[in-house]
């Protein structure tokens, strides 16, 4: 258990927490509840392959924006978005080791976002000048990064993740919505019945009901669901605060039947997220190269992005079954129709039901551990153990 301050800021007019406003959930910009919980996590950023050797680039983490960049001893640095100087945007400027040299009138600053170059100036006052650095690392094709004040927490390890041998995909995706309608639909698995169905590894949701009971676990909420009727049953685990192992719908049943899959939800703004993904593709070495294929064929017949398809079937222009199969990526179109759909993020009106199990426990647990984060009590140490969730056959 780790004890933090009490809080003074981001507690609503009152100054207190209301366990019932779903906005501290939602809002993570600077100086809010939810933002600073997820501050004191390592959150993943970027795909490592995405930041060459020498280059920065400017990203947007939870309203705030910073600039990545790979040094040239091939270490990412994460520092913030503008120059002490005069403001300028540090991403068009240049790598040089492993600082970044500001664009406009050449100051230098090295990956804790110290300066340490002013080479117009006669009389050097770097010493006085930081911005802020952030503590960043690749791990698993990812770059994660600590954005909290003071010492970031002991790195989480995936050590199941780490010794896969089969074939790894990095594999994003941006949503316009607020992150915490993905991180529940995650969740929710009665969906899966009615907004995928039809797809391959769904089930129709009309005649298979699911009983689905979540309970709470180490890493945060265990879900079994067992299809009603029958022995059929499922395990997922679902990570506090936003994070999940999965098994994924396949891409191809007869090359690869199982896609497991590490994600995180990651606020960009109040209003869009990404979800970073990591699978584990359990396919045979001889089946790998055709693998391959079919995903680049795949991804090279999809035409339209599912973000224009997607508006267009909320705005009434379209219908799902309109869009031309494999012209994009209908799984996540279908998400993102559900996820946009819902509006706002402000859930205070949801009429729950049993088969939203997993939202319950989820936002029981946010609740419980953002009024100990608002009162600086201690927070629970969440703990991922892949071989306990594999005993409980989630895999
Ligand atoms: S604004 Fe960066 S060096 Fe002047
Ligand atoms: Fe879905």
């Amino acid at each position: 258990m780790t004890a933090t301050q009490p809080r003074t800021n981001g507690l609503g007019t009152n100054g207190k927490y209301n366990p019932e406003d779903y906005d501290n959930f939602a809002l993570t910009g600077p100086g809010t509840l939810a933002g600073d919980y997820l501050r004191s996590f390592w959150q993943p950023v970027y795909h490592s392959d995405d930041l060459p050797v020498g280059r920065a680039k400017p990203i947007k983490i939870m309203n705030q924006e910073y600039t990545l960049y790979r040094g040239t001893t091939g270490e990412p640095n994460l520092v913030d978005f503008r120059c002490a100087h005069r403001g300028m945007q540090l991403s068009p400027g240049w790598v040089e080791g492993n600082t970044i040299r500001c664009f406009y009138h050449g100051w230098v600053y090295d990956g804790t976002g110290q300066c340490v170059e002013q080479p117009a100036e006669s009389q050097p006052f770097c010493d006085k000048i930081s911005i802020g650095g952030y503590p960043c690392r690749d791990y698993l094709g990812l770059v994660f990064a600590y954005l909290g004040e003071g010492e970031p927490p002991e790195f989480p390890r995936y050590p199941d993740f780490e010794q896969f041998e089969g074939l790894f995909e990095i594999d994003s995706y941006p949503r316009g919505c607020n992150y915490f309608l993905n991180l529940e639909n995650g969740g929710d698995l009665a969906h899966v019945g009615f907004v995928h169905r039809g797809m391959e590894g769904s089930f129709d949701g009309f005649t298979e009901r699911l009983d689905i009971q979540a309970e709470e676990s180490e890493w945060g909420v265990k879900v079994i669901s067992r299809r009603e009727g029958t022995d059929v049953s499922r395990t997922a685990h679902y990570g506090m605060p936003n994070t999940c192992h999965i098994t994924a719908l396949p891409n191809d049943t007869s090359t690869a039947p199982f896609r497991e899959f590490l994600a995180w939800w990651v606020p960009v703004d109040d209003e869009s997220h990404i979800q970073f993904t990591v699978y584990a593709v359990r396919v045979a070495p001889a089946d790998a190269e055709r693998y391959a294929e079919m995903r680049d064929v795949r991804l090279s017949n999809r035409s339209v992005p599912k973000e224009v398809l997607a508006q267009a079937v909320l705005e009434g222009r379209m219908r799902l079954e309109d869009v031309v199969p494999d012209t994009t990526d209908m799984v996540r179109l279908q998400d993102d129709i559900a996820q946009i759909g819902q509006g706002t993020p402000n859930r205070r009106n949801d009429r729950l039901g049993r088969s939203d199990a997993t939202v319950i426990q989820r936002r029981r647990l946010w609740r419980r551990e953002l009024q100990a984060f608002a009162e600086g009590k201690p927070l629970t140490n969440w703990v991922y153990d892949p071989e306990k969730q594999k005993a409980e056959g989630g895999f």
